[in-house]
């Protein structure tokens, strides 16, 4: 997917292993930065083989994991996991805290949920947050994202999280314009 946008010219690619290698060092020391992993939920430092691990078990249940890159620099990462029955839950995270509340979250969120909605045709999409986790809530509240705290919600989330969730028809409707000029490549 590319989208091009005042931050650059931003891709998604869901990445084989090879097109993930080069960048497991960024992402190690992205989820093991202390003030992304307590809004991750890492209890623990991860290693290079426990970020290949994640891919490929990502992958294996099905699931959708991205690299997100902002004029060719790998920017972060995130997923859509979960996936059947016509939803899924979405995680992302941007790996540089000094790049964070720059409105690269907001964009490459945008273009996971074009994807989801426009290609994968799901129908919900979920996520769950640490209720102090106030630039995830503010991007999730761009989107259109509503709380949401039935069974099926809650089934995505750890204790404590705050559920949310946004259908195709409101993402659809609120963001038109960027599903336009989101180019997805099949
Ligand atoms: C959550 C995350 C992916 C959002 O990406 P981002 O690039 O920071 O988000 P954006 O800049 O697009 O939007 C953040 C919004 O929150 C606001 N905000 C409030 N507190 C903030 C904070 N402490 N840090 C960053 N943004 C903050 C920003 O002002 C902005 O809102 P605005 O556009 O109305 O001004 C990113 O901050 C991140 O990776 N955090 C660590 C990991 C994480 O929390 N992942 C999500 C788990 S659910």
């Amino acid at each position: 997917m590319e989208w091009a946008t005042d931050a650059g010219l931003l891709t998604v690619i869901e990445p084989t292993d090879d097109e993930l290698a080069p960048h497991i060092d960024t992402l190690v020391a992205a989820y093991n930065d202390p003030r992304n992993a307590t809004l991750l939920g890492h209890t623990s430092d991860l290693c290079a083989d426990d970020v290949r691990e994640h891919y490929v078990s990502l992958r294996a249940a099905g699931a959708h994991p991205v690299l997100f890159q902002c004029d060719g620099v790998l920017a972060g990462d995130g997923d859509l996991r979960g996936v059947g029955n016509g939803i899924a839950e979405f995680a992302f995270l941007i790996a540089a805290p000094s790049q964070q509340g720059r409105g690269l979250g907001t964009r490459f969120a945008t273009m996971v949920h074009a994807y989801a909605f426009g290609t994968l045709q799901l129908a919900r999409v979920y996520a769950s947050v640490i209720p102090t986790n106030t630039a995830s809530l503010r991007v999730f509240e761009k989107l259109g994202y509503r709380v949401d705290s039935s069974e099926t919600a809650r089934e995505f989330a750890d204790e404590g999280d705050l559920t949310l969730s946004i259908d195709r028809e409101r993402f659809c409707a609120q963001h038109a314009a960027a599903m336009t000029a989101i180019q997805i490549m099949r």
